[in-house]
Order: C-alpha cells, then structure tokens, then sequence
C-alpha cells in the first residue's frame, strides 16, 4: 500500500493506473476505521482495479469544535487494516493540502433542500462541509467509482444528488449498514460509550425494528415516530429524533410511496448515535 499526503503524488500513481485502463475506487472515511469501512473496501475490490481509500477528519463538517478535537483518531491501527485489506494507495491529507485557503474559503458546494432536512436541520452547516470535502476528494482523485455506506442515509441521498446534478462522471454505490452481532450498528462514535451505555445501545436497532413491524401493520407513521421516541427515552436515550420519509426522496410519505426510511439519532450520555431502517410499504 501506498501513502501520499500531497495531491502531486497521488496523481502521479492514479494517471499511471488510468493511462492502463484500470478502473479506480474511492472509499472516503475520516478514519478510526472498523468493520463498516472494511467493507466499503470489500465492495471497492469487486468493482474496481485498483482501491483508493482517503482519511480526512474534515473540520467544516463538525458543528461543535469539541466534537472535532475529540473524534478519535487511530492512524497507525487504520494503516495495519488497509494493509491487511490489501489496498492499494491511502490519501490522508494535512488539513492545509484540502484546504489551502483556510476553512473560511469562499467557495462551498451546497446541496439545498436534502442538505437543510432531517438531520440537516439538527446540524446546520453539516452536509455542505461534507458535499464540499467530498467534491475536493473526487476533484483530486477523479476515481471513477466512489463507495458510500446506508449508515449515513441522508449523507448518501444528498451525494448522490450533488454527483448527478454537478455531472460528475462518478458512479456512487452504496453499502449496506454492518453491525455487531447484537444489532448496534458499527460507527466511529461507538468507541465513546461507557460500558452501560454500550449495553443499551442495541436497543435502538431493536427499537427500529419495532417500530418497521408498527409501519408494516398499517400503524400512521407519526404515531409510530411518537410511540418509537417514547420507547427509546424509556430505555435511557435521548432521542434528539424519530423521522420517517419516503426511502427515495426523503420528504414526508406520500400514498404512492414504494418505501420509507425510519431515520433516529439519539443521544446515549454524550455520545449522538444515528442509525436507520428501510422498510417496504
Ligand atoms: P465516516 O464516518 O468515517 O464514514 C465513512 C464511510 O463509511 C461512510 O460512507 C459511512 O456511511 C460508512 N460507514 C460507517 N459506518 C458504517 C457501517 N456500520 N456500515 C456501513 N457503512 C458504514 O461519512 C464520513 O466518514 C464522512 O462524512 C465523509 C464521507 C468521509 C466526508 O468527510
């Protein structure tokens, strides 16, 4: 595996493999890797010739600096993984390479409408330091493929939005969510759980579950949201939000809709866990 921090090299490797036809992925994370990012790579592999995976904590995506300063970061651990999945080139930029003119750079790409809904409206600013990061890490790497994980629902929409409408001539394909055997789904936050928190957390993959059965009866879905808020605050979350969309375009169910999305972030101590179901009407 090959490490470049500067966008020259990079380039330098990425034009050889294109200059021999080879197909090229991206696999964008912001580290601190674990079996949900994995298998955004095992994916990458079976479509592609060559794998580029790119870490970058991106601080125009953090709403609080707290959070940003305290994200984990585990560079070395992250390295041993990508080596073991027998990738073949890591991108992880300083701070100054993506962002050359500072982090009050003029330019934005900003996707309104899906980036200003749901957890867009919890977290202002989010999806456009995401859709900005990750059009830079398409402009720099110009894979022809990029993976993306159904963890983070909306953040897939919206770049699948942003990549149609800009005509970006990437495909995006998207990951299903991989959790532990207990139901919680793998996340980078996951490691900020105290013991008991760790323990609860489970059940709000049990509680979607719940809550997709409610769905499937016939049951309204604001009542389902309601009673679904009520269960998780019972159990010892703080739910900062239950929303349940139309799975396609994540705006209120309408009757022809094919499929909704249950959407919930909820709050264990300090640590915000997102997770989502997809459920067939
Ligand atoms: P990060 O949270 O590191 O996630 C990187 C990718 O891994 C995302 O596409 C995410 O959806 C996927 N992923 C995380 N946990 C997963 C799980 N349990 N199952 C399947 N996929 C999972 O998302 C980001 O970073 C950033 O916003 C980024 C796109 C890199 C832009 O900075």
């Amino acid at each position: 595996m090959q490490t470049f921090s500067q966008i020259s090299a990079l380039h330098a490797a990425v034009e050889q493999w294109k200059a021999n036809q080879q197909r090229v992925a991206l696999v964008p994370t912001m580290g601190h890797l674990h079996q949900g990012h994995l298998k955004l790579v095992q994916y990458a592999k079976q479509i592609a010739d060559k794998v580029v995976v790119s870490i970058f904590v991106n601080p125009l995506q953090f709403d609080r600096t707290e959070d940003f300063t305290s994200y984990p970061r585990t560079f070395d651990a992250d390295c041993q993984l990508l080596v073991e999945a027998n990738i073949d080139l890591l991108f992880a930029p300083e701070e100054q390479t993506l962002y050359p003119e500072g982090l009050m750079q003029a330019t934005v790409v900003h996707v309104p409408g899906l980036s200003e809904v749901l957890e867009g409206k919890q977290r202002p600013g989010h999806f456009q330091g995401v859709t900005t990061v990750v059009t830079k890490l398409f402009n720099i790497i110009q894979p022809h493929v990029a993976c993306f994980g159904e963890k983070d629902y909306q953040q897939l929409a919206i770049i699948r939005q942003m990549t149609h409408e800009l005509l970006l001539p990437i495909e995006i394909i998207s990951v299903p969510i991989v959790r532990y055997p207990d139901g919680l789904a793998m996340s980078s936050r996951n490691s900020h759980l105290s013991e008991p928190e760790r323990a609860t957390a489970p059940i709000l993959a049990q509680t979607l579950r719940w809550a997709s059965e409610q769905l499937a009866k016939g049951v309204n879905a604001q009542q389902v949201s309601l009673h679904t808020t009520q269960k998780l605050n019972e159990s010892g979350f703080k739910t900062d939000a239950i929303d349940i969309v139309d799975a396609d375009s994540l705006s209120p169910l309408h009757a022809n809709s094919q499929r909704a999305v249950i959407l919930a972030a909820a709050y264990l101590g300090k640590t915000r866990l997102i997770d989502n179901l997809v459920v067939k009407l």
